[in-house]
C-alpha cells in the first residue's frame, strides 16, 4: 500500500503543507481535512489539477469532516498526520492567548486521528506549539516519540535568513540553531552558529547577534503585524512539510523540533525545542548540542515554563 500523510485543517498552513507534500512527489496520497464544507475537496481539486503542469503523481484528496469525527475515513491508516486545525494569532496577541480555543480543538482532533490511524505518526503545528504537541500525545495515548511539534525548523530558518541578511551572504551558508520553546523562551543558540563553518561571532559583534536573536525570538510576530489577520504560512509549511517527508523517507536527519526529552541537558518530563533524529518511527533520539553556560539555564528556565503549561492543558 502507498504511503498517505493527512493534513488536518485546510486554512493557510494546511493548504500550503498539502502543496508542498504533494509537490515533493513521495506520498502516494495526501489528504487534507476541515471542517468548512467543501473547503479541502476544492483545494484539493485545485492542487491535482497543477499535476501535469508541476508534474507530480500525488493525489490530494479533500475531506470535509466535523469536531465530532465524521469524514475521519477518508484519513484512515496515515503513516504521518499534521494537524494545523486551530486559530492563528491577530496582531498583538500572544501564542499562548490561543490556548483554550485551540486546546479544544486539538484534542477532539487527535482523539479522531488515534482511532482512525492508530500508528500515525502525528508533528503538531497548532498554537501554542509545546503546549499542543503535549496536549496532542495525551489525547492519542501514542508513545511519545510518535508524536512532535513543529518550531524550531522555523525559528531556525529565520534565524538563518536574518543572518545570511545581515552579511548579504547565501542562505546556504549559514547554520543556525534555535531550541527552547515557541513562545517567549526561545532560546536562540548563537554559539552553535557558523558562516562558511566559520563562529557567528567572528562576523558580528555581541549586539549584533543581540538583535538578532530578538528579531528571531519575535519572527511570528513581526509578521502577524505586516498580515494584519493571520499568521505566517511560507516557511512554516515549508518546515512541517520537511519533517513529514524526513518520516516517511526514514531519513535519520537531525532537525530542531518540539520532542519529548528525558534526561538530556539534565532536563526530563517536557515536550521542549531540541535537536533530535528524525524517522519512521517518528523521533529516533533527542541529539544533545554543547551549548554555552547561559544557553543552557535558558533551555533550563524554558523547559520550567512549557512544564507548568503543559500541565495545565491536560484539564483544557
Ligand atoms: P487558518 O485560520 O488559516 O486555518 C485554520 C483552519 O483550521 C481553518 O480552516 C479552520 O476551519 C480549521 N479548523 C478549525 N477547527 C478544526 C477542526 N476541529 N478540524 C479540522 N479543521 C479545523 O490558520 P493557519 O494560518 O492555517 O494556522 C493554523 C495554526 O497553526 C494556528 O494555530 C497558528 O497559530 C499555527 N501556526 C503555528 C506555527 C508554528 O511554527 N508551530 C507557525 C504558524 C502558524
Ligand atoms: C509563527 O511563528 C505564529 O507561530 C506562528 O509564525
Amino acid at each position: 500500500m502507498g504511503s498517505k500523510v493527512t493534513v488536518v485543517g485546510a486554512g493557510f498552513y494546511g493548504s500550503t503543507t498539502a502543496l508542498r507534500l504533494a509537490e515533493y512527489n513521495v506520498f502516494e496520497t495526501v489528504v487534507l481535512t476541515d471542517i468548512v464544507e467543501g473547503k479541502p475537496e476544492g483545494i484539493a481539486l485545485d492542487i491535482n489539477q497543477s499535476r501535469s503542469i508541476e508534474g507530480f503523481e500525488t493525489k490530494v484528496v479533500g475531506a470535509t469532516t466535523t469536531p465530532e469525527g465524521a469524514g475521519y475515513e477518508a484519513t484512515a491508516n496515515s503513516d504521518v498526520v499534521v494537524i494545523t486545525a486551530g486559530l492563528p494569532r491577530k496582531p498583538g496577541m500572544s501564542r499562548m492567548d490561543l490556548i483554550g480555543v485551540n486546546a479544544g480543538i486539538v484534542r477532539g482532533v487527535a482523539e479522531n486521528i488515534a482511532k482512525h490511524s492508530p500508528n500515525a505518526v502525528i508533528i503538531v503545528v497548532s498554537n501554542p506549539l509545546d503546549e499542543m504537541t503535549a496536549l496532542a500525545q495525551l489525547a492519542t495515548g501514542f508513545p511519545r516519540n510518535r508524536v512532535m511539534g513543529q518550531a524550531g525548523m522555523l525559528d531556525t530558518a529565520r534565524f538563518t535568513n536574518f543572518v545570511a541578511e545581515k552579511l548579504g551572504v547565501a542562505v546556504g551558508s549559514v547554520k543556525t540553531l534555535t531550541l527552547g520553546s515557541h513562545g517567549d523562551t526561545m532560546v536562540p543558540v548563537p554559539s552553535r552558529c557558523t558562516v562558511d563553518g566559520q563562529p557567528l561571532s567572528g562576523r558580528l559583534s555581541a549586539e549584533e547577534i543581540d538583535d538578532l536573536v530578538t528579531r528571531t525570538r519575535n519572527g511570528g510576530a513581526e509578521i502577524v503585524a505586516l498580515l494584519k489577520t493571520g499568521s505566517a504560512y511560507y516557511a512554516p509549511s515549508a518546515a512541517a512539510a520537511r519533517m513529514a517527508k524526513a518520516v516517511i523517507e526514514d531519513a535519520g536527519i537531525v532537525m530542531p523540533v518540539c520532542a519529548w526529552v528525558d534526561g538530556e541537558y539534565g532536563i526530563s518530563g517536557v515536550y521542549l525545542g531540541v535537536e533530535a533524529q528524525i524517522g519512521r518511527a517518528g523521533i529516533v533520539k533527542v541529539v544533545e548540542t554543547d551549548l554555552s553556560a547561559t544557553e543552557l539555564a535558558e533551555l533550563k528556565v524554558a523547559a520550567e515554563a512549557v512544564r507548568t503549561k503543559q500541565a495545565d492543558v491536560q484539564s483544557l
